[in-house]
């Protein structure tokens, strides 16, 4: 008699960075069998992001429906924090300490200002301060500082920390993890139906989700009309120690727009200070240089002169995954049963509480919800827009 493959997964995730981890736990919580594929879970670009929740202070013109995503999870985070935390005992370093987007010059404060009429007609808080008023907030800015904008809502996580829990979750909810590399999508009658791994193993699912970040496009197996258009942008990023003696050196995430380049300067409250970033379209290419390190010191000195007493403790480069509109891939694609969770941006770590929720519901009931609709991967191909997938059998 003809024996078909056991099934043993309803779902299959394809990278275990955040986005992963939080799709598989999620969907692991509707009760779907999920397991994990990635051989360092919890690694990735979190591992480098600075972890910013800035909605209000990175919004940018024509990108307003990615800001109602963005807010849609902003507004998650801190019922999603206490969930994780209370699942896991695991801290997170969520702070709700807002954000002060700073100019230094005539040039920075046209910039800051165009950005605070974008924020207002979006029917978003920001309040402008002079330099005074910036440096009775912040003694630790630069005499030179000339405006800037005080957005109260816009907090801080720390990514690594994020990660870890987020992989204790996952475990705990029975989330089977594969610590390997997926060599190939496996499809079958034109359907996606598993995984190949590095070890020969085949693992066979109802459903696949590639949430691999910026190797998302790179994966075998996938039909090229299934287009996963994600491109690595890549980030360097510093990390400075505040001594105790030194603290409070900052109490919330400054940031400015200096000569065209963003400076942030995000203050953990165990003392770590995280200076970013660079945006460089290199490719793969992941060095830290001399001269990523060299604009990103000069700038943040220029904003806050005393950091340069600060111990410099780390340099990392990651690589933010880019699709062609800036905005994530959340959804099925043309092939049935593959989704994709991948081209978060610059917004990986903000629409990270949002990314789970669309990604357990289009498991469970095939329905991308409302927010979730206008980024069907399904946009770049010129297939129909269907945004409803065939029920999982
Ligand atoms: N969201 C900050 C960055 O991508 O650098």
């Amino acid at each position: 008699m003809h024996t078909y493959p056991r099934k043993p997964y309803d779902v299959l995730v394809v990278g275990g960075g955040i986005i992963g981890l939080v799709t598989a736990w999620r969907a692991a919580g509707r009760g779907l069998r999920t397991a994990l594929i990635d051989p360092e879970p919890g690694g990735g670009a979190a591992r480098v992001a600075a972890g910013m929740l800035a909605a209000v202070t990175e919004l940018h013109y024509g990108e307003q429906t990615l800001l109602g995503l963005n807010l849609a999870s902003a507004r998650r985070y801190p019922d999603f924090v206490a969930e994780l935390e209370e699942a896991t005992g695991l801290g997170t370093g969520y702070r709700a300490c807002g954000t002060l987007a700073v100019a230094l010059d005539a040039d920075d404060r046209a910039h800051l200002r165009d950005l605070h009429a974008l924020q207002r007609q979006s029917g978003l808080e920001s309040e402008w301060l002079s330099g005074r008023e910036c440096r009775r907030l912040e003694p630790m800015l630069a005499p030179g500082v000339r405006g800037g904008l005080r957005v109260d809502g816009d907090h801080q996580i720390d990514p690594r920390r994020l990660a870890a829990a987020l992989l204790t979750a996952c475990e705990r909810a029975g989330v089977t993890v594969h610590r390997t590399t997926v060599t190939a999508l496996r499809v079958v009658r034109d359907r996606a139906a598993g995984a190949l791994l590095a070890d020969g193993t085949e693992l066979v699912a109802d459903q696949v989700v590639l949430a691999a970040g910026s190797l998302s496009g790179q994966l075998a197996g996938v039909p090229d009309e299934v287009l996963v258009p994600v491109r690595p942008v890549k980030g360097q990023v510093l990390r400075l120690t505040v001594p105790p003696a030194y603290a409070p050196f900052l109490s919330r995430t400054v940031r400015a727009v200096v000569r065209g380049s963003h400076v942030y300067l995000v203050p953990r409250e165990n003392g770590e200070l995280v200076v970013g970033a660079t945006t460089e379209e290199l490719g793969w290419d992941t060095t830290v240089t001399a001269g990523g390190v060299y604009e990103l010191l000069r700038d943040a000195h220029e904003l806050v002169p005393g950091i340069t007493e600060l111990p410099l403790t780390e340099t990392r480069a990651g690589l933010r995954p880019a699709s062609p509109d800036n905005a994530p891939l959340l959804g099925p694609t043309a092939l049935p049963g593959l989704h994709l969770a991948t081209g978060h941006y610059r917004n990986g770590v903000l629409l990270t509480p949002i990314t789970g929720e669309v990604m357990a519901e289009v498991l469970t009931t095939g329905e991308l919800i409302h927010e979730a609709r206008p980024f069907t991967p399904r946009r770049f191909t010129s297939l129909p827009a269907d945004v409803r997938e065939e029920q999982p059998a």
